[in-house]
């Protein structure tokens, strides 16, 4: 495949950006998305450029790192697929793509096509840890019943991989698919009840913190996100953070408001 590349080229988070063109040629159908760069980037050190900056790791769908925007949709035009799982025959001989970092306030660009998301790694932390031992006396995991549903849900909410999708998908640049996310993995379980309070107190404070919009209920974020988790995990979390404000510190704002 022949294709025209526009790539969003910044030097840093201070500078001005723009979209550079490049063409590229020998591209297969079963070369993965970050592939066909690496074929690209080759041909620019040889010939003397700066080749394009844009993160991964894993590049099998685990690490969440290769967050690309790429002809304005994250992850690209398949479904349920990260960046590093995109093959090029998605794309046909001759198509045009732009590629660009994800898009948000709460994202700055730190080079090309790597934004900084450590504002995730805050609100994470920002739930702290759970009390139950899990290691040297660790109980048997019969011994704590736990219906399959909730088992169920619970896994499929931490297959969240942090990539960030969901806020770029968004119009209002909302984190509240990822927080709700993993605010669900804990509060589907009985170990995770024990501080659940607080976790959905603070995880949610840190995520307006850090500058995300609110969700008005569009559903980007589930179509786009790369591990299926849909707008139940929101509904989830708003549960969540209400009953914690009628229970914990902010219970006098609420009944303040009778
Ligand atoms: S909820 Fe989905 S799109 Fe958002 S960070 Fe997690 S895996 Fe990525
Ligand atoms: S490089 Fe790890 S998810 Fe794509």
């Amino acid at each position: 495949m022949k294709l025209t590349l526009k790539i969003w080229r910044q030097k840093n988070n201070k500078a001005k950006g723009e979209l550079k063109t490049y063409p590229i040629d020998g591209i297969e159908g079963d070369m993965s998305f970050l592939e066909m760069l690496d074929v690209l980037n080759e041909g620019l050190i040889n010939k003397g450029e700066e080749p394009v900056v844009f993160d991964h790791d894993c590049r099998e769908g685990i690490c969440g790192s290769c967050s690309l925007q790429i002809n304005g949709e994250p992850h690209g035009p398949d479904r349920l697929v990260t960046t590093c799982q995109l093959h090029m025959r998605m794309f046909n001989d001759g198509d045009t793509i732009v590629i660009e970092p994800f898009r948000a306030k709460a994202f700055p660009v730190i080079k090309d096509l790597v934004v900084d998301r450590s504002a995730f790694d805050r609100i994470q932390q920002a739930g702290g840890y759970i009390s139950v031992n899990t290691s040297g006396n660790t109980i048997d995991a019969n011994s704590i019943p736990v219906n399959k549903h909730d088992a169920d849900e619970s896994f499929n909410a931490a297959a969240c991989i942090g990539c960030g999708a969901c806020v770029a998908a968004c119009k209002n640049a909302s984190a509240m698919l990822f927080t709700s996310a993993k605010i669900s993995q804990f509060a589907l379980l009985p170990q995770g009840r024990i501080e659940a309070t607080e976790r959905a107190l603070n995880m949610v404070k840190q995520m307006d913190l850090e500058g995300f919009g609110n969700c008005t209920n569009t559903g980007a974020c589930e179509i786009e996100c790369p591990k299926g988790i849909t707008l139940v995990s929101i509904a989830r979390m708003n549960r969540e953070f209400m009953s914690a404000s009628l229970e914990g510190p902010l219970s006098n704002v609420w009944s303040k408001k009778g």
